[in-house]
């Protein structure tokens, strides 16, 4: 959550701050502010509610020849959205802005007496103060006491009104990475945001102090020992991060899965099965299990889900999907003999990397699925399968979701051959079948006019049921959550069958039920249950492979996909799912790559 970045060089730095701010709005886009040293070397703060373009309203034919300063895109935590709040913070001489939480800032208030001084509600200004008490006219002695004062997570970035052209950065937990470019110093809370000027970056270490002047980038330990940054390379494009002709970036990442999965996929197959030498994940991990865990959050979560509807099955051991932010509270049950999955695209989310610690503290290795390279998770796991979808700039999740999937089936078939569930020949078979499923996706991709006709019933209703039975059910949960998060239309995933439970109480005349029988073992007892609504008046959209048998007044819309197995229908049923939920945002006129309330990266508890 939130978006930093910072810059010192040649350039404009309001035009890199802004630019950059606009590449991280999907970090948080409650507010947004800069800090720039002016011509005459004196901090100029810039702040205002809403997007990154009333900043840059704000802003123009201002702070015109600045070379160094710091923006930031603002996801609400502590304190409403105000321009007060709003980052940057100024306390003295230090003006600062902030990712993360600072946990104890209420005692801090306190301690350093600071109850008059503050303007804003936020515990990033009380983090300001503290550290302008704490300041001499060295901002290295004064970082060193000033973080072991600190609870909670922090990605700060740092100017010191007496030194001008200079940025101090530093972080825990929260990320920040950052380059030295033929453009100047930069860092960012993101790499979308250096992409522009580099494909080399680093990880700032925690707890690491990094200064960054127009000529260079120098990193200092907790000893005040100069390091040499490791530097890596972006795997990615910038184009990667545009829209490319698609009116938003979520239709653009929905077409670039089937491509996100061969890239995914095709990489980890030996002699048609899936073989993890060259990520370094030795068959141990997978043969000296007896139990498997999974934690994740949101969408993440919910590739979970599906992902134990394969592997319980077929491996015949438990697994367990809980949600990263209960789990610590479960009490979980959990030894050396558990292999924990840990879900994530950011890398980033803090519940998940706080389960996937405690995971590890148990004795459980951690194996993670994650999109960003080198990032807290990826970094910290005891294994790592990066998924290659790219960068997915659209808050809500659509292709990290579906190569997720893909490397989840591809661990269940691992573990199922080195198990000897599987032998050589149904792992080349099931390897088959999910390769099958990719052009079953190409297909539904082209199948906008039914979904737009369906977008459009759906926009004038305030409640939508999904239901579905077994693996069906597991693809409910993600569509009901794509189309609330986005359209704002309440949207309830249920089992079908224990809809009679309760829930049928809501079916009235012409709610709409999005009804999933894809499963042969469950397809006549989900189909009963879609007459069950059916006959009280629901408005059923139906979707089941293109052979199946309903008559014809069931569905007051049948969308067929293609006659692929059942184990694999989640990749087609995806895409439905993803354009159902963006062609009624677009219906309904709502911002569709930055929905209300929610932020990419969610860094905070
Ligand atoms: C946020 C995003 C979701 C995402 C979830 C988990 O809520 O809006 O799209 O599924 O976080 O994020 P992660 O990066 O851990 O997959």
């Amino acid at each position: 959550m939130c978006g930093i970045i910072g810059y010192a060089g040649p350039l404009s730095a309001k035009k890199i701050i802004l630019d950059g701010l606009a590449q991280l709005e999907y970090r948080g886009y409650d507010s947004a502010g800069l800090a720039c040293f002016d011509d005459n070397q004196t901090i100029q703060i810039k702040k205002s509610v809403g997007k990154v373009t009333s900043l840059q309203s704000l802003c123009a034919n201002r702070l015109e020849d600045s070379h160094c300063g710091i923006g930031h895109t603002r996801w609400a935590t502590h304190g409403g959205v105000t321009v007060e709040n709003a980052h940057p913070h100024q306390a003295g001489n230090v003006t600062l802005i902030h990712n993360g939480i600072i946990e104890n800032y209420h005692q801090l208030t306190q301690e350093f007496h600071l109850e008059d001084k503050l303007v804003s509600q936020t515990d990033s200004e009380v983090a300001a103060w503290v550290l302008n008490s704490l300041y001499e006219g060295d901002p290295f002695t004064a970082i060193q006491k000033f973080l072991p004062m600190l609870q909670g997570s922090y990605g700060f970035c740092i100017l010191f009104s007496d030194r001008p052209g200079e940025i101090y950065g530093v972080r825990n937990v929260s990320p920040l990475v950052a380059a030295y470019t033929p453009s100047g110093s930069m860092i960012a809370s993101d790499l979308t945001a250096l992409i522009p000027y580099t494909r080399s970056y680093f990880v700032l270490p925690e707890y690491t102090i990094a200064k960054l002047t127009a000529y260079q980038i120098c990193l200092y330990n907790h000893d005040g020992k100069q390091i040499t940054p490791e530097y890596s390379k972006v795997n990615w494009d910038s184009d990667a991060a545009m829209k490319n002709g698609f009116p938003h970036f979520m239709l653009k990442e929905i077409h670039e899965q089937p491509e996100a999965l061969k890239k995914t996929i095709l990489p980890r197959l030996v002699k048609g099965i899936p073989d993890f030498s060259d990520d370094g994940i030795p068959d141990t991990l997978f043969s000296e299990c007896d139990k498997i865990q999974i934690v994740a959050c949101g969408t993440a979560m919910y590739a979970g889900m599906v992902a134990k509807a394969i592997m319980e099955p077929l491996l015949r051991i438990p697994v367990t999907v809980s949600i990263a932010s209960e789990f610590r509270y479960e009490q979980p049950l959990m030894n050396e003999k558990t292999l924990t999955l840990v879900i994530s695209q950011s890398g980033e989310t803090i519940d998940t990397l706080a389960a996937m610690r405690l995971s590890a503290s148990m004795g459980s290795k951690t194996l993670a699925i994650v999109n960003v390279k080198g990032s807290t998770i990826a970094r910290e796991s005891d294994y790592v399968l990066y998924t290659h979808a790219g960068p997915e700039i659209a808050v809500a999740s659509t292709k990290a979701y579906s190569v997720q999937l893909s490397i989840l089936y591809l661990i269940a078939c691992r573990m199922a051959y080195v198990r000897k569930a599987f032998s050589l020949e149904d792992a080349a078979n099931f390897i088959q079948m999910l390769m099958d499923a990719i052009p079953s996706m190409e297909t539904m991709l082209h199948q906008t006019k039914t979904i737009q006709e369906l977008a459009s019933h759906l926009i004038s209703h305030s409640d939508v049921f999904f239901i579905g039975r077994n693996l069906d059910y597991a693809f409910s949960l993600e569509g009901s959550l794509k189309l609330k998060e986005i359209s704002y239309i309440h949207a309830e995933a249920y089992p079908a069958g224990e809809l009679k439970h309760g829930t049928i109480a809501l079916i009235e005349n012409g709610i709409p039920v999005i009804a999933i029988a894809t499963q042969d073992s469950v397809f006549a007892k989900t189909i009963s249950n879609v007459r069950e609504v059916k006959a009280r008046g629901a408005y059923v959209i139906l979707i089941t492979r293109e052979h199946a048998h309903v008559d014809a007044e069931l569905a007051d819309i049948h969308i067929k996909i293609p006659e692929i197995s059942d184990h694999f229908t989640v990749f087609p049923i995806a895409v439905v799912l993803q354009l159902i939920a963006y062609y009624t945002t677009c219906l309904k006129g709502l911002n569709v790559d930055q929905p209300r309330n929610l932020a990419k990266s969610v860094t905070v508890e």
